[in-house]
């Protein structure tokens, strides 16, 4: 039988995606800090009976590279972004069934905030909210929130454990009946059905209880992207989906496996944790136009633009070095999983540092599938066939033009090859990812 696939819109809040050419683009809007247009891109992805749209966020805007200027006149990730929470709920007025997921760090914010902010988007949703848990990447966020070290790593993931403990005792601290609403009797909630969480814990102290009641879903579908062994675990243990970068299909095969064993040594099923790798898709009427867009758009990528971002996921100023030296002598403190991926490239195909900016520009290391629709939807779906994805995460080259393309063209090829729904079957974003209700009361927290 053919494998249903599932599907996410990358977006981040701002004019850029992971193509950092993606403002330059002729098909990009340019006002992206209005509602106009995440009303428009929720639109287009809910016609296309997309999963969720999906918003990345960092905290800081890009100062390792030299500083803020090279980062500023370019328009790379991450230097203008408005909260991508905001952009989610202005998404979910004008949509009944697409997903909204946020990405909200367990690093530089509270456990009470950040339930109290995926309580209430469920609850605007109607039951169609997630939470993308990071654990933060930069020094420049720790400075941002007047912590003068940024966390250790496995700092970091003891203290995102202890947070999620926090927010499910939190979302759960409220009963699914609480909530009486008697006009006649005057009793609006009753007090027995709502209680104090009373967290003391190595990080945290919240008493409790939440101020917003019980959200439909009872919890945000919890996203993961870890890429470190203690990262993989960690989202083995708590994610419901997982979005990863690996540009090779041996990469994202080898992943696949780990992530579902591990999820197996934890006890849990592994068909509920969906993994979305990230394509970027260049789609056309034939291969040759398809090839024209994608050539059109990776000759707009500024190569000085991939490295500002590379120097923020990696923590090292890669404006210290000559462009034209290869990268496999470099060292770097940050994020080694995406350095690797680069290091890898770069070892196969004999790269410069100039050639792994162009490529960091071009889509952060992201695959490109181009051709028709039906060679696209081949690509997408023997993936998903083959062992190395349960979906994808699909991120445009410009915004909303590429969303259009996709949603126009490879969508009715997947559906006519029954391997995407044709219609939604349910209204929250749990039903839309085959995921179990989550349980009510102390069973809902995951236990040590
Ligand atoms: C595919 C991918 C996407 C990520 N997206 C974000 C993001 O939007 N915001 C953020 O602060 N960190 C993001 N991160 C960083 C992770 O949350 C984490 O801090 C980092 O990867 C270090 O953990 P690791 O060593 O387990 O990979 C992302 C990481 C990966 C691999």
């Amino acid at each position: 039988m053919t494998r249903q696939l599932h599907l996410g819109g990358f977006q981040i809040a701002s004019q850029v995606t992971h193509s950092h050419a993606a403002w330059r683009h002729p098909a990009s809007e340019p006002d992206v800090f209005g509602p106009d247009h995440y009303q428009r891109v929720g639109r287009i992805l809910e016609r296309g009976k997309f999963d969720f749209v999906f918003f990345a966020d960092l905290l800081a805007a890009p100062t390792r590279f030299g500083g803020l200027d090279e980062a500023l006149s370019r328009g790379t990730q991450a230097s203008a972004t408005i909260d991508p929470a905001f952009a989610a709920a202005t998404i979910a007025a004008v949509t009944r069934h697409l997903g909204v997921a946020i990405t909200k760090s367990t690093t530089y914010f509270h456990p009470y905030e950040v339930a109290r902010i995926f309580a209430s988007l469920d609850h605007i949703s109607k039951g169609r909210a997630a939470w993308n848990v990071v654990t933060s990447l930069s020094q420049a966020e720790a400075l941002n929130f007047g912590v003068a070290e940024h966390l250790e790593h496995d700092q970091r993931y003891e203290r995102a454990q202890e947070f999620l403990e926090a927010t499910s005792e939190l979302w759960d601290s409220w009963a699914p009946d609480a909530l009486v609403r008697d006009k006649d009797s005057g009793v609006f909630a009753d007090p027995s059905k709502v209680r104090a969480v009373d967290h003391e814990g190595e990080f945290f102290r919240t008493k409790g209880p939440l101020n917003v009641p019980r959200s439909p879903q009872g919890r945000p579908v919890l996203i993961q992207a870890g890429s470190s062994p203690r990262g993989r675990d960690f989202a083995a243990r708590w994610a419901e989906a997982i979005f990863e970068i690996d540009p090779t299909p041996e990469g994202r095969r080898a992943y696949y496996d780990d992530i579902k064993s591990r999820a197996s040594d934890f006890g849990r099923d592994p068909e509920q944790i969906k993994i979305f790798p990230a394509v970027l898709p260049f789609i056309g009427e034939t291969e040759s136009i398809a090839r024209e867009k994608q050539a059109f758009h990776n000759e707009l990528a500024d190569p000085v633009s991939g490295l500002i971002t590379l120097s923020v996921h990696t923590d090292h100023d890669f404006s210290t070095h000559d462009l034209d030296e290869p990268v496999d002598h470099i060292d770097v403190p940050g994020s080694q999983g995406l350095f690797d991926v680069a290091r890898r490239l770069s070892e196969r195909d004999s790269l410069t540092l100039r050639d792994v900016g162009k490529l960091y520009a071009q889509g952060v290391m992201l695959p490109q599938f181009v051709g028709t629709a039906a060679d696209v939807a081949d690509q997408l779906q023997e993936a998903v066939e083959g062992g190395e994805a349960d979906g994808w995460m699909i991120s445009a080259a410009n915004t909303p033009g590429a969303f259009n393309d996709f949603v126009d063209q490879v969508v009715p090829e997947l559906q006519r090859r029954g391997a995407f729904r044709e219609e939604y079957t349910g209204t929250t974003l749990r039903d839309h990812l085959g995921l179990d209700d989550v349980p009510v009361g102390r069973e809902a927290i995951a236990a040590d």
